[in-house]
């Protein structure tokens, strides 16, 4: 039996958070009697609320994936139904409908010819299903040697140690190593610190660069999100994924598009490489197929990439227990029924303009250094001067992010992520269905806070 515990003060729930439950990314030893974790107990719509009954705008989704909103009781009224008829069955040499009915319709959703859908429990997992069936897809055709990949610089694409090789965060590697082998960095799109006279098809060429440094014969695949999260929202130049898309080509590399945040509606689309017009070989989802309210992810593979397991005694030697489970695909489909219905994309269509012109309000700062992102999912780079574009240093980042800002939007209501991955940034990505209103909301409090941020870090 486990010792028995020293009780910390509050809540009975907050004693045993902390002395039981183990945080993801979390430092769990800044938590005691003076700093609580933060419960949260009920969500509805675009916002949630602690324990206390205190009100929060949810202003990350959960974490970019709660993309329909908070509280839609018609998505536990399918898993219900799917309890009823059938619980559980696993994808290991069985189908069920479910998992059949999901993965026909986003075939038919996905752009090309990527019909071929293997489900996961989650985004790490779709990575590493991705890396490995790129791998094995080289193998099938006589090119063993492929098995590098490269992803880029600052880029979060999972924390198993095949997605971590891909994930571009040095303080989330180095930790960790050694990790799988093959992972080959490139710079990303963070166009907001590029000279001004920099060719905008730079960080395309770099990647070719690479392919050839690397050996084409031993790359197997790109990784790369249409809009890069982690370094706040980079979004890449005018005909980047073209150019990207011509290079895999050229060196018979996959190019995959890691979708994890940025499908089902985030930047205005069912899927992100559609809203800058290219056609990967595979899509890596999650978070959003199901809105969150059961966890699922997945990979759309093409049908050239998927033709060499389809034929004879092949098979692609991997899978996940829980992976098509039937209820979490039946929230799926009322999650993509939702989408349909209300037409959720083309909300964040009509409304991001809107959304971006409030955060571009925000330049009246002078900790506001850069506004971008596409869709619903921005990002506010800080600087500590506006001008030359400054940053900040490592101890000045902490106290402003983890000393200051964290704490205080999140005591005046306002839930999103204050992130130094990269530069310091603010990053927004609210439900779909957020309108004028927790715009409105968004601007109050963090042209308050960021206000009092410069008085406090600068002034
Ligand atoms: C682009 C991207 N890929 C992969 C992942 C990993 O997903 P998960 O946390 O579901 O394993 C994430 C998570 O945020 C992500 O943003």
């Amino acid at each position: 039996m486990a010792t028995a515990s020293q009780a910390p003060a509050g809540t009975d729930l907050q004693q045993m958070a902390q002395r039981h439950l183990w945080m993801h990314f979390s430092r769990m030893g800044g938590y005691g009697p003076d700093h609580e974790i933060p419960i949260i107990t009920r969500a509805e719509g675009c916002y949630v609320y602690d324990e206390r009954g205190n009100r929060y705008l949810d202003g990350l989704s959960g974490l970019f994936c709660v993309n329909a909103g908070h509280g839609r009781t018609e998505y536990g009224e399918a898993a219900a139904r799917q309890v009823e008829e059938l619980d559980f069955y696993t994808l290991w040499s069985y189908a069920h409908p479910k998992a059949i009915e999901l993965a026909a319709r986003l075939a038919t959703m996905a752009p090309g010819d990527l019909n071929r859908v293997f489900f996961t429990s989650g985004g790490s997992e779709a990575v590493e299903s991705a890396l490995k069936l790129a791998r094995n897809y080289h193998r099938m055709h006589g090119k063993g040697q492929k098995h590098k990949v490269i992803a880029r610089e600052v880029a979060y694409h999972g924390t198993s140690l095949g997605a971590l090789s891909a994930t571009g965060i040095t303080e989330l590697r180095s930790q960790f190593e050694p990790l799988t082998p093959g992972g080959c960095h490139v710079p990303n799109t963070n166009i907001y610190r590029w000279p001004e006279e920099r060719d905008p098809l730079w960080a395309a060429d770099a990647i070719e660069e690479r392919i050839v440094f690397e050996g084409p014969e031993t790359v197997a695949a790109v990784i790369l999100e249409p809009v890069q999260n982690a370094g706040g929202c980079f979004v890449p130049p005018d005909g980047y994924f073209q150019r990207v898309r011509e290079i895999c080509d050229q060196y018979d590399v996959l190019m995959i598009s890691d979708e994890v945040i940025c499908a089902f509606g985030r930047l205005g689309h069912y899927f992100g490489c559609e809203r800058f017009d290219y056609v990967p070989d595979i899509i890596t989802i999650a978070k959003a197929l199901t809105s969150a309210y059961a966890p699922m992810g997945g990979m759309i593979a093409s049908d050239k990439v998927a033709e060499p397991f389809m034929e004879g005694d092949a098979s692609f030697s991997h899978g996940f227990t829980f992976a098509g489970h039937p209820i979490a695909a039946a929230i799926a489909m009322a999650n993509l029924d939702v989408f349909e219905r209300e037409d959720l994309p083309g909300h964040v269509l009509r409304k991001e303009g809107e959304f971006r012109q409030m955060l571009e309000s925000l330049h009246d700062l002078p900790i506001v250094g850069d506004v971008r992102g596409a869709g619903y999912f921005h990002a506010v780079e800080l600087v500590k001067d506006k001008e030359t574009k400054e940053s900040f240093n490592d101890e000045e980042s902490e106290k402003l992010l983890r000393g200051f800002l964290s704490g205080e939007l999140y005591k005046r209501g306002l839930i999103c992520r204050a992130d130094d991955r990269g530069d310091p940034v603010v990053q927004l990505s609210p439900p779909l269905i957020a309108d004028t209103e927790q715009f409105e909301e968004i601007h109050d409090v963090l042209h308050s806070v960021l206000a009092e941020a410069w008085d406090q870090v600068v002034g």
